[in-house]
């Protein structure tokens, strides 16, 4: 090697060093919530950092290296998880009913009356099971969101994104580890409160609390806006429309929305009029559920039978949207350019094999 080469490769490794090093704390904060084990934790930002470092030549000088780094970060994570799924040919994530959530946390409590079953039994959740929720949650189900806009979003140097509802937290606060600036808004106090313990001393995600049929956002405030895991449908469908046009409304021209459902023809593939699940505390936990084909709702009963016998049951409504139904409600209000998919790669058209992932986009007036 030439001196000249030596003098080049000792610069380039403590430009390097000197960027890498304010954000590694952040990397293995990140890495930790990804992978939840120190030592794969540990692991992941090596790998990472080697791969940042073979593909510094390729990074911009000038622009945000911290953005740069956690999508290399990610598709690391994503790229071991994908391998390790193919060795021990793990659950399939799409196979995960809409009202896995419901069922995971359903052990807190099912009293209770409305329609939004969600906020209903999150509302009586305390931190610890939240967290424990969390915790049940598919590694998939934190990812998507991440995996889907890298490469959509590569163009932007920080993309302002809107997730909402946000629930706990677990997609915006991976996109804000990518270096997203992220929002999340939810109306439940609870579930507020434990995405800002996950969020620990970070800047972001900022969390908001609101409802979504009246965002209290200015006009044109984001790029992209997140409706992730079955988030609407629990209202009427003029009302739903209505929060299509709330997202519209605080998306720049040209911004985009994702939305991220269980659909009517999944519905009607995956159907079961009762399950039985029994919950850690020994209570038996039973699904009941009805359908009116006419209207798509999705009518569900929880009964709760406690290890000491008592009974607690409450019911709700959801309903479930077409694609069809979809891109018609996005049309009204007013988005443009709609596309329908079941993967997050956005290769396979929808299907009732898998749940429905529909994009977007406000055009540029
Ligand atoms: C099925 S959860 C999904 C949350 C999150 N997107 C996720 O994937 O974890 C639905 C969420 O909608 C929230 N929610 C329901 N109605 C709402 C409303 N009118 N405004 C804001 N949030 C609402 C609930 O509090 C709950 O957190």
């Amino acid at each position: 090697m030439m001196a000249g080469e030596a003098t080049d490769t000792i610069s380039v490794q403590a430009e390097f060093e000197a960027l890498f090093s304010p954000i590694l704390q952040m990397a293995y904060g990140t890495s930790l919530r990804l992978t939840r084990n120190r030592s794969e934790a540990e692991d992941l930002v090596q790998d990472a950092a080697l791969l940042a470092y073979k593909a510094f030549g390729t990074f911009q000088r000038g622009t945000n290296f911290k953005a740069w780094f956690f999508r290399i970060l990610t598709n690391a994570f994503y790229s071991r998880h994908r391998k390790e799924k193919h060795e021990k040919a793990n659950l399939s994530t799409d196979d995960v009913p809409a009202l896995y959530l419901y069922s995971k946390t359903a052990e807190a409590g099912l009293g209770g009356s409305g329609r939004d079953p969600v906020s209903a039994i999150m509302d009586r959740l305390d931190a610890d099971r939240v967290g424990e929720a969390l915790e049940a949650l598919p590694v998939d189900y934190r990812m998507v969101a991440t995996l889907y806009f890298i490469d959509d979003l590569s163009y932007q140097q920080i993309a302002e994104v809107l997730d909402c509802p946000c629930g706990f937290g677990r997609h915006a606060l991976v996109l804000a580890g990518a270096g997203y600036c992220v929002t999340g808004l939810d109306r439940s106090e609870v579930q507020l409160a434990e995405a800002e313990r996950l969020r620990g001393d970070a800047d972001w995600p900022v969390l908001v609390r609101g409802d979504y049929r009246d965002l209290p956002f200015a006009d044109e405030s984001f790029d992209v806006a997140l409706n992730l895991f079955s988030s609407l449908g629990y209202l009427e469908r003029d009302e739903d429309v209505g929060v299509l046009h709330e997202f519209r409304r605080v998306l720049r021209p040209g911004g985009t929305l994702v939305l991220e459902t269980m659909h009517r023809d999944r519905l009607a593939r995956i159907f079961l009029p009762r399950t039985w699940d029994w919950l850690p505390d020994g209570s038996l936990f039973v699904q009941e559920r009805t359908v009116d084909w006419i209207s798509s709702e999705l009518s569900t009963r929880h009964i709760a039978v406690g290890p000491d016998g008592e009974r607690i049951e409450r019911g709700f409504v959801h309903r479930l949207y077409t694609a069809t139904e979809w891109v018609a409600m996005l049309l009204e209000a007013g988005f443009a350019t709609i596309e329908c998919f079941s993967d997050w790669a956005g290769t396979r058209p929808p299907s009732p094999e898998h749940r429905l992932i529909v994009r977007a986009r406000r055009v540029v007036e």
